[in-house]
């Protein structure tokens, strides 16, 4: 990507990295600037498997979709849904039922950007822009309540975002809000890095992000499972992303631990 529409120009820093932007760069997209290009290729070089790490967390995120629309889920709630890239939470769930409805909610404005333009002919899927730590502008938003039906279960997805959020933004806190608004039967997925494997590059990769708009607070597994405080988590439980609930067992391959990712599903009694 080289140049913005002129309205995004005026709230994008190009020269800030941004982890949405980061990100598509390790999955191979073009919507990212050369500060973004800059930082993702200084973690490749700590963390060599960082490309194949994102595609296993978007892998796990289309594993935990599908599950959710198998136990009868139609409406998702995706934030920190990122840039538009392959297997997107709309295209997954309404692949397996066409009525599933999915609002994405992303505070970066180039992502949202992206998701309006892909959403443009979708009826039944909209992008909010708006920040978790904010749960009113998202759960308030007209897209949210024109899609979304909080009376019937709903997954919502926080799918490589937690490590975003700082202790000092009182996670727990947010996360509860958002759960206690959800019907029985509904779903949380979430995603984390941690330094619990590849130690010394995940501390490269806290060092490098912390100069970017989305600096990273890595948890270990304890604090993950925290992080579904109030609800049931669903078989494996929190494990290292390829782990949770596989295709086939051969796809976890054999040093699952190298994902740097852990993975879980927690459902609301
Ligand atoms: C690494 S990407 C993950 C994208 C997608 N969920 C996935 O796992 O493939 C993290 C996304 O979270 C977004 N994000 C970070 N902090 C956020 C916040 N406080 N509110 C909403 N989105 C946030 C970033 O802009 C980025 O698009």
């Amino acid at each position: 990507m080289t140049s913005l529409p002129a309205e995004l120009s005026k709230v994008v820093d190009v020269e800030k990295p941004s982890a949405a932007r980061v990100y598509d760069y390790y999955l191979g997209g073009n919507c990212n600037f050369a500060a973004d290009r800059e930082l993702a290729k200084k973690v490749a070089v700590a963390l060599p498997g960082v490309n194949e790490v994102a595609r296993i967390n978007r892998a796990f995120l289309g594993r935990a979709v599908r599950y959710c629309v198998k136990a009868g889920i139609r409406q998702f709630l995706d934030i920190g849904s990122g840039v538009p890239t392959v297997g997107n939470v709309h295209e997954v769930a309404q692949q397996l039922e066409p009525s599933s409805r999915v609002v994405y909610v992303d505070n970066e404005p180039v992502a949202v950007a992206h998701s309006e333009l892909i959403l443009e002919d979708n009826d039944l899927a909209e992008v909010v822009h708006a920040d978790l730590r904010d749960p009113r502008s998202v759960l308030e938003s007209p897209h949210t309540r024109a899609l979304i039906d909080f009376d019937q279960p709903v997954a919502v997805l926080m799918v490589a975002l937690l490590h975003f959020i700082p202790d000092s933004d009182r996670p727990l806190d947010v996360i509860a809000t958002y759960r206690d608004r959800l019907a029985p039967g509904s779903m949380l997925a979430i995603s984390h890095v941690t330094d619990e494997s590849l130690t010394e590059g995940m501390h490269r990769l806290v060092e490098y992000y912390a100069s970017s708009a989305n600096p990273v607070t890595m948890r270990k597994r304890p604090e993950v499972e925290s992080l579904f405080s109030g609800l049931d988590l669903v078989e494996p439980g929190v494990v290292w992303a390829p782990e949770w609930q596989p295709e086939a067992p051969e796809s976890v391959g054999p040093a699952p631990e190298n994902s740097g990712i852990y993975a879980g599903v927690g459902l609301k009694s």
